[in-house]
């Protein structure tokens, strides 16, 4: 039986979030529904952040409330602050997802605060959800490089990872938010965090800026990550991120894993015709 890795599916948010034209939310939703048949574990389909920031991820709420929610799949939501919860609660998140940089110039750009005071901000965020008996993932994003500040220590990234495991995240997912890293620097990035977090908490998150995501996952593969994140069509980037564009391609990274030999669990026709509607969402935006 060929070794289970999971691609955690993150198109329908960090796909779309950057695309400047506002996408109908009967079209995210239609998305959605599609990879939902797919054979995901978990979909990352919102973003309770402000509206003012991030104008594509206004309509969260909608989108949450008209999928069709399949029994055994995780629908996850990004959650910056105890507001963002409190709307990710509401609209059932199944999941939700707090996000921190390991460089300060990224932090400030994207989420208006230190790493220091963005950790402070996610503290109660994690309490509430786990009160609640909500899971909490949490994203390291710059792992590599960051657009303000250059290359990333990877003591840097192995301190923010530790500093979210210890707010209780039950995974850590490593950004690799402008797809500038190299399998050698991933490599030393991931043996640094690996010292304080256990890998299999730790998922891969590579955009593709440079064509070398998939090498990186390899590379990943071999020091025991187990989880990727992708985004069908690869579309993708992040708006306080120049240059990101492109997140790996669920399936280019689908027939890559099975390539090697693993086992992802999805049906490539359902991620095929996925991709299609993602690609015509962004042309048509
Ligand atoms: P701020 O302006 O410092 O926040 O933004 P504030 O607390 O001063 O609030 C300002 C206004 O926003 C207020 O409204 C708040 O109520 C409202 P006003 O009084 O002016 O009318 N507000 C909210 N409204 C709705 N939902 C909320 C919320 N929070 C405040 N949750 C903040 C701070 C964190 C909110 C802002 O910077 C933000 O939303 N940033 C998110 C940026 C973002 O979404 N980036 C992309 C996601 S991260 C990513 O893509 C990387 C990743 O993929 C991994 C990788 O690739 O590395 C995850
Ligand atoms: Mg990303």
């Amino acid at each position: 039986m060929p070794e289970f890795v999971e691609i955690f599916e993150v198109g329908p948010r960090d796909g779309l979030q950057n695309e400047k034209a506002q996408i109908a939310t009967e079209d995210k939703i239609a998305l959605v529904d599609c990879l939902s048949a797919a054979g995901f574990k978990r979909i990352e389909v919102a973003s309770f952040v402000s509206p003012k920031w991030v104008p594509q991820m206004a309509d969260s709420g909608a989108v949450l409330a008209g999928i069709n929610r399949k029994s055994g799949i995780s629908y996850a939501a990004l959650t910056p602050n105890m507001k963002g919860f409190e709307r990710a609660v509401e609209a059932k998140a199944d999941e939700i997802a707090i996000f921190a940089s390991a460089s300060e110039g990224f932090s400030k750009a994207n989420i208006n605060a230190s790493i220091a005071e963005s950790l402070e901000r996610f503290a109660p965020v994690a309490a509430a959800a786990q009160a609640q008996g909500i899971p909490v993932r949490g994203y390291v994003s710059c792992v590599t490089d960051c657009p303000y500040d250059g290359k990333t220590d990877p003591l840097d990234v192995a301190r923010v990872a530790k500093a979210l495991l210890d707010l209780g995240c039950y995974e850590i997912s490593l950004g690799d938010t402008i797809g500038q890293g190299t399998p050698e620097r991933i490599q030393a990035m991931l043996k640094a965090v690996i010292d304080v977090v256990p890998v299999t908490q730790l998922a891969g998150h590579y955009h593709d800026t440079s064509g070398r995501a998939l090498d990186n996952i390899e590379t990943s593969l071999e020091l025991g990550v187990r989880v990727f994140d992708a985004a069908v069509g690869g579309l993708g980037g992040c708006p306080y991120a120049p240059g990101a564009a492109g997140n790996v391609a669920t399936e280019a990274v689908d027939q890559r894993l099975i390539a090697l030999g693993y086992q992802t669990g999805l049906d490539a026709a359902i991620i095929s015709k996925a991709a299609d509607m993602a690609r015509a969402m962004r042309a048509g935006s």
